[in-house]
């Protein structure tokens, strides 16, 4: 893949100065979804697909993009002076954010660059393709412009502001995160609140991570997004006039109970319900999974996908579908949907021997049920962003 955006960036913007390639990854998200924002905790892992860069600066302020993937949408140009999200600008909204969110942070960038990227995350499938690519544009930032101050914790900051206040998705921080502090064989154990954070080493004894594309995404995904965000957030305020927190992440099962009465709506009781049980469940989830109880940690992964299904509502039939397959599967602990919702992924556990049963289980329930056809990938965890 490097070799493909180097002689793609050859091809097109010639091979003479200091060109540059980088790399950084999507993610997928173990458990601890919707939580992010909520000020609670997430399990996410680094993959090994993700987006690719060649980049060389440039001597003026303009700015040249090219997507191997989106080849049809030619060269789009820009500069350090027109640094405002359109319609038009399609994918490069993302790389354009965070030259801008770079600068608002008083990071020096003063010259333009070219780029060529291309990508092996599947679009739409909740495999983080915009935050990767947002992560690997501030990691080539710092590289080229020796912005040396700025951390791969900045970075994902950095990814989530502009995704928040460039491209009007109000993300929280876990995608980014991921990507930015990815590494290889451990998923990472992230308190959003305070972004205390612990690798945890995937052992899985016989097991693998399967992951199961949908190949269907729903339309008006972020304005549900933001829309449950919203409910929170509102539910949050109306907790606060009986006790004293700052998230939901702040409470334990047994406090909500509690407290509940004070929200004044059946469904935000229900998304709030979520967002404190989820992050129970992730918090006891990677207990699990450090004692080696492996049973336990699928037994809350279904269960996340209940609360997800019922009481957050951001499941779809076509992911119910898969997911009750894998639950009347031979050799599985555990299975759910994972990242943001209504389409995408799922995210399994499948002992070694029985993938291929899985695999089979699911492609014919999905045939006969959707008349769709899963793609599985059985997940390798990788690091975080390098430069070749
Ligand atoms: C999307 C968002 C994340 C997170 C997940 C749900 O992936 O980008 O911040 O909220 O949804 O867990």
């Amino acid at each position: 893949m490097q070799q493909k955006v180097l002689d793609k960036f050859h091809e097109l913007f010639g091979a003479d100065g200091d060109i540059r390639t980088y790399f950084a990854p999507g993610r997928v998200n173990l458990i601890g979804e919707h939580t992010d924002y909520n000020g609670g905790h997430v399990f996410p892992c680094a993959l090994t697909i993700g987006t690719y860069a060649a980049a060389r600066k440039r001597d003026d302020r303009k700015i040249r993009f090219f997507s191997i993937n989106q080849f049809s949408k030619g060269i789009i140009e820009t500069s350090l002076d027109d640094l405002t999200p359109s319609d038009k600008a399609g994918w490069t909204n993302y790389p354009k954010g965070v030259v801008w969110a770079f600068l608002g942070r008083g990071l020096k960038i003063d010259t333009g660059f070219d780029m060529v990227i291309t990508g092996d995350i599947p679009s739409g499938s909740g495999l983080s393709s915009s935050a990767s690519l947002e992560v690997l544009t501030g990691f080539m930032l710092r590289d080229l412009y020796g912005l040396d101050s700025v951390t791969n914790i900045d970075l994902a900051q950095i990814g989530q502001y502009s995704e928040n206040n460039f491209n009007g998705m109000n993300c929280g921080i876990m995608d980014q995160f991921a990507s930015a502090m990815g590494r290889k064989d451990n998923a990472i154990f992230l308190d959003c609140n305070t972004l205390a954070y612990e690798y945890a080493p995937i052992v899985l004894n016989g097991y693998k991570i399967v992951v199961t594309n949908s190949k269907v995404k729903h339309s008006l995904v972020d304005s549900a997004y933001n829309d449950r965000r919203s409910s929170c957030e509102k539910a949050l305020e109306e907790l606060k006039t009986v006790t004293d927190i700052s998230s939901l992440g702040d409470l334990t099962e047994e406090e909500f109970e509690k407290y509940k009465g004070a929200i004044k709506d059946e469904t935000r009781v229900r998304r709030a319900h979520h967002a404190v049980y989820e992050n129970r469940r992730a918090i006891k989830a990677v207990d699990a999974l450090k004692s080696g109880n492996l049973a336990e940690f699928g037994k809350l992964m279904n269960e996340s996908h209940v609360s997800l299904r019922d009481d957050y509502e951001v499941s779809c039939p076509e992911i119910d579908v898969l997911v009750d397959a894998a639950w009347a599967c031979d050799g599985v602990v555990g299975s759910r949907i994972t990242g943001g919702g209504f389409g995408g992924c799922t995210v399994s556990i499948v002992a070694d021997d029985k993938i291929e049963g899985f695999k089979e289980a699911l492609t014919k329930a999905y045939k006969e049920k959707c008349d769709l056809k899963p793609e599985f990938y059985v997940v390798s965890v990788g690091n975080g962003p390098v430069r070749f």
